[in-house]
């Protein structure tokens, strides 16, 4: 693998855990804890890939929308992948942050993913990035909002400084499992030149080596930016 064509910044939208569950005759939440044991194990490996950013696409605004009983089996798993990893991942350097609005949410995962980010180290290696209740039309409505309340006029520079992603260089590589292929609402602004990798893989079963495909696959990618070269 070339090392000079790691993404700085991978998005990734974790789709299929449904559909894996129901194959093996199971409920939903079976395959979102077998989800969240395949995003542990991807954060890890894109850290040591030298990856910055890892954004997952944990919930979104539209996922709020699902019956109670599968948000909170989502939630009782946030608490428990918080409470386990949050210092193990702080240890080998790496931190996390949120990006969505999270005011909707029990207030102990608000407090969990709050303090999560507050107790991060300053200067991490590895940043692991939950989007949860994120929507990309939301985030730049609230920007919108927010410059207009300060009577800002807006440039693409400063316009940065509104979005939930202030200080995060946009993705490079955006990858989504489950076959579906479209943003669904992801870092839409922010993904304006990143390089989309699709997969059908359903994202229980996307493991290390699927990573790297997809890696490797960026890095044949010819970025050009509009450019001509
Ligand atoms: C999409 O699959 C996945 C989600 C809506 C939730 C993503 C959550 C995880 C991967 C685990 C949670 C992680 C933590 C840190 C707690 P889907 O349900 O839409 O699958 P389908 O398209 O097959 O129905």
């Amino acid at each position: 693998m070339d090392e000079n064509k790691i993404p700085l910044h991978i998005g990734l939208i974790m789709d299929g855990n449904g559909r894996w569950a129901k194959k093996r005759l199971m409920p939903r939440s079976y395959g979102h804890n077998a989800g969240m044991n395949a995003m542990i194990k991807i954060a890890e490996h894109a850290k040591v890939r030298g990856v910055k950013y890892l954004t997952v696409y944990t919930l979104s605004t539209e996922n709020l929308l699902r019956p109670q009983e599968e948000l909170d089996g989502l939630y009782g798993l946030f608490r428990k992948y918080f409470t386990k990893n949050v210092q193990k991942l702080y240890s080998s350097g790496a931190g996390v942050k949120v990006i969505g609005d999270i005011s909707v949410l029990p207030q102990d995962v608000q407090t969990l993913l709050l303090d999560g980010e507050k107790n991060s180290p300053k200067d991490c290696a590895f940043w692991l990035i939950f989007a949860i209740n994120y929507g990309a039309r939301a985030e730049l409505l609230r920007a919108c909002n927010l410059a207009i309340e300060k009577g800002e006029k807006l440039d693409g520079k400063s316009f940065g400084n509104y979005l939930y992603t202030q200080g995060v260089p946009d993705p490079d590589l955006i990858i989504r499992t489950g076959g579906e292929k479209r943003l669904s609402n992801f870092l839409l602004y922010q993904s304006a030149y990143s390089e989309l990798y699709f997969t059908d893989t359903l994202f229980p079963d996307f493991d290390e080596s699927e990573l790297d495909k997809a890696i490797e696959e960026f890095s044949k990618r010819e970025r050009r930016f509009g450019k001509i070269n």
